[in-house]
C-alpha cells in the first residue's frame, strides 16, 4: 500500500496485512489486519511513529523510498509489542543515527525483548514535547493499554493524536479513514474485548484527557484512523461505563442433545420475555465473537455436557477466557448434564471466581432433561428476566 498523506507533513506509511487470520497465535482475525506507521516531517526533524510487523518491513520501507525519505532522526515508540516495535532494528540499520524515543519501562521491554542496545534510546517524561521545527509531538503516558509501557503521542499543531493500540481495530482495508462507522465499530469493539476490556477501569481517566486535547484525527496503530473522532472515543465510553445491557450470552456445547434441550428451552423462555440473547455454539464459535457480546451482556449462561469427570473443554476455554478479560457481567449460571456426577460445576466456578457477579444455583440434568429439570429451566428464565428488569 502507498504512503497516504494525512496532512502537511504527516504519512501513513505502515503496512496492511490482509492474509493474516490468528494474531499472537489466539487472536483470530477475520478480516486481517493493519500495522500502521507515520512518518512525521518537522522543518529540521523527521519523525518515525511506531513501525510495524517484521515480516512486513519491507513495505514501510518501499513507503518511505516513494516520500523519497533519505533520514530519519526520531523512531517514536509508543509500545514494545513487537507487531509495532519489530522493526525497530532494521529501521535503525537502514537510517543510522535515527533515535529511538520512548519511555524507561518501554526502553527496558525492548532491549529485553529485540536486545536494542539502550545507548541507542533516548527516555521521555510524561507530558515531554519534541520539536521537530515548527512541528511538535507531546507524549502521553497511557500505562496498561495493554502493556504497562504503553503511551500515545499529539502532534500539536495538526491536531493528530497517535493512540497506538488504543482505539486500534483488526480490519484491513485500504481505506484510510474509518468512514464507514458501522464496520469499524464492529472490528473496533471486537478489538476491545478482546484486548483492552481486561483494563477498562484505567480508560475513563485517559478519554477525559483526550477529549480535553481536541484531537481532529486519531491515529490508532492497526484499522482506520478517525476524523471524527467522538465516533470512537463515545464507543469507548459505552463499553466502558459500568452499564450492561439486557442481554443473556448463551454458550453452550452439547455432545449427545442433552445440553442443548436445555439451552433450547431456556433461550425460548428468555426471549419470550424480552431478553435479548446472543447464543454460540462453542464447538463452532469464533472466540472474538464470544468477546465481543461480553462487552455488554448482563447475564452469561454456560451449558456442557459432563466429560471425563469435568466440564467440556471448549466451555473451560469459554470460562477461563470470561475470567480473564473481566467483562462487566452481573450474573452467570452453569447448567448442563452428566450421566453419573462430576465436577463440571465445581471446575467452571473456579475459572469465573474471579468475577465479582451473583452465581444462580447450577441446573445438572442427568441424561436428558425430565419435565422437573424443564420447569427449573423456566425459573432460572424468570430470574434472569427479573434482575435485568432492575438494571439501572
Ligand atoms: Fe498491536 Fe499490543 O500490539
Amino acid at each position: 500500500m502507498a504512503p497516504r498523506k494525512i496532512k502537511d507533513g504527516v504519512y501513513s506509511v505502515g503496512a496492511i496485512d490482509w492474509d493474516r487470520r490468528l494474531f499472537d497465535s489466539l487472536i483470530p482475525l477475520p478480516l486481517g489486519t493493519s500495522y500502521n506507521a507515520y512518518y512525521v516531517k518537522g522543518e529540521s526533524k523527521a519523525a518515525l511513529i511506531d513501525t510495524v510487523e517484521p515480516a512486513l518491513v519491507k513495505e514501510l520501507f518501499a513507503n518511505l523510498d516513494e516520500l523519497g525519505v533519505r533520514t530519519i532522526d526520531y523512531v517514536v515508540c509508543h509500545h514494545a509489542e513487537q507487531d509495532h516495535s519489530g522493526a525497530i532494528p532494521a529501521v535503525l540499520e537502514r537510517y543510522p543515527g535515527a533515535r529511538v524515543v520512548t519511555n524507561q519501562k518501554c526502553m527496558d521491554l525492548l532491549v529485553s525483548h529485540l536486545r536494542i542496545p539502550a545507548s541507542s534510546c533516548d527516555i521521555i517524561a510524561d507530558g515531554a514535547v519534541l520539536d521537530l521545527g515548527g512541528r511538535s509531538l507531546r507524549f502521553m503516558f497511557a500505562p496498561w493499554v495493554h502493556w504497562p509501557e504503553t503511551m500515545f503521542s499529539f502532534l500539536v499543531e495538526a491536531k493528530i493524536l497517535f493512540t497506538c493500540d488504543f482505539f486500534g481495530s483488526h480490519f484491513a482495508t485500504g481505506t484510510l479513514y474509518a468512514d464507514d462507522e458501522h464496520h469499524v465499530y464492529l472490528s473496533a469493539k471486537r478489538y476491545y474485548a478482546e484486548i483492552m476490556m481486561p483494563f477498562r477501569g484505567k480508560y475513563p481517566a485517559y478519554l477525559q484527557k483526550i477529549e480535553a486535547m481536541s484531537p481532529e484525527i486519531i491515529a490508532p496503530s492497526h484499522g482506520p484512523i478517525y476524523r471524527r473522532p467522538e465516533f470512537i472515543i463515545d464507543a469507548y465510553k459505552d463499553w466502558t461505563s459500568d452499564k450492561v445491557k439486557n442481554e443473556a450470552l448463551v454458550a453452550y456445547v452439547s455432545m449427545h442433545g442433552s445440553t442443548k434441550r436445555m439451552v433450547d428451552r431456556l433461550v425460548d423462555r428468555l426471549v419470550a420475555k424480552g431478553v435479548n440473547v446472543k447464543q454460540f455454539d462453542l464447538a463452532t464459535i469464533d472466540i472474538g465473537e464470544l468477546a465481543m457480546a461480553l462487552v455488554d451482556a448482563a447475564t452469561l449462561v454456560l451449558a456442557t455436557p459432563t466429560v471425563l469427570n469435568g466440564p467440556h473443554p471448549a466451555a473451560v476455554y469459554a470460562a477461563y477466557l470470561a475470567g480473564a478479560i473481566k467483562p462487566k457481567l452481573r450474573h452467570a449460571v452453569i447448567i448442563g448434564s452428566q450421566a453419573w456426577g462430576g465436577k463440571t460445576v465445581d471446575t467452571l466456578k473456579g475459572l469465573l471466581a474471579g468475577l465479582k457477579l451473583e452465581m444462580f444455583t447450577p441446573l445438572m440434568t442427568k441424561g436428558l432433561p425430565t419435565a422437573e429439570d424443564l420447569a427449573a429451566v423456566d425459573h432460572l428464565a424468570e430470574t434472569i428476566e427479573a434482575r435485568h428488569s432492575a438494571l439501572e
